[in-house]
């Protein structure tokens, strides 16, 4: 069942995200947590960041598992997604760096490389709580718009939308990785709990689609309303364009 929560604003969806994020780690010490990048979670990472500051929440014996990484950007180039999870979260909590996981967007053997992440993933026993955002066209992870959904941790090439999107954080277009290693659908559904975030005028359109269209690979997110335990949290102007 997909719930739908209005949040004021950014900062009221970003305290509203911390707080279930909270509440889980709180519920159960060592969980595992599925982290998105991207602008949408900074402002929860930040709070989970003041809160923990404040000792009210312990990362020690919390695990992370990302949904995904560019192909050929190593883990130490400040547009990898392990950068910034340093740099927005990991650094900033008392979580322990061997905990934390992401796809080696080094590893040119893409086979290999999945099938790694996704044993990682299993040997961790699932993700608790899976936090994502939603792009513009709708996809989760890197699970863009296609015929059919992909199943499993795969290698994805990014869709011109997304290069475009993301180039906003790089010199140019042109330094955008083309490609990158990304949970699948199946990942994703098979978390016990999903929460996705989402704010602003320009998602409103995507998130009209995601709850009032059919359930169709052409648009990734469409499939979580078949999850039993998701809740999406989004502020008014990313709500503006539902019907009711
Ligand atoms: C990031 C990710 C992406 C983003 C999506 C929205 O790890 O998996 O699916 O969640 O592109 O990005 P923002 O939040 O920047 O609008």
């Amino acid at each position: 069942m997909l719930k739908v929560v209005e949040a004021r604003d950014y900062k009221d969806m970003s305290r509203k995200a911390a707080n279930i994020i909270s509440a889980q780690i709180i519920l159960k010490e060592d969980s595992v947590l599925g982290l998105a990048t991207g602008s949408t979670p900074i402002g929860a990472y930040e709070t989970l960041v003041h809160w923990c500051d404040k000792g009210d929440l312990d990362f020690s014996k919390v695990r992370t598992v990302n949904l995904d990484e560019y192909v050929g950007l190593p883990a130490f180039h400040e547009q990898s997604y392990y950068y910034f999870m340093r740099k927005n979260l990991f650094e900033k909590v008392n979580i322990d760096l061997s905990n934390t996981h992401l796809p080696d967007g080094t590893n040119e053997n893409a086979e290999q490389e999945c099938k790694r992440y996704h044993d990682v993933i299993e040997s961790m026993g699932g993700i608790d709580l899976q936090l994502l955002g939603i792009g513009n066209n709708g996809h989760i992870g890197f699970n863009e718009p296609a015929d059919t959904f992909a199943n499993w941790v795969h290698k994805v090439e990014l869709t011109d939308s997304t290069i475009e999107a993301n180039s906003r954080l790089f010199n140019s277009k042109e330094e955008v990785p083309t490609s990158a290693y990304t949970m699948g659908i199946g990942e994703i559904m098979s978390a016990k709990k999903i929460l996705i975030i989402a704010s602003g005028k320009a998602k409103a359109p995507i998130i009209k689609e995601m709850i009032e269209g059919p359930v169709t690979p052409q648009v990734p997110a469409s499939i979580l309303k078949f999850h039993n335990d998701v809740t999406l949290i989004a502020d008014k102007d990313a709500l503006s364009l539902l019907s009711k």
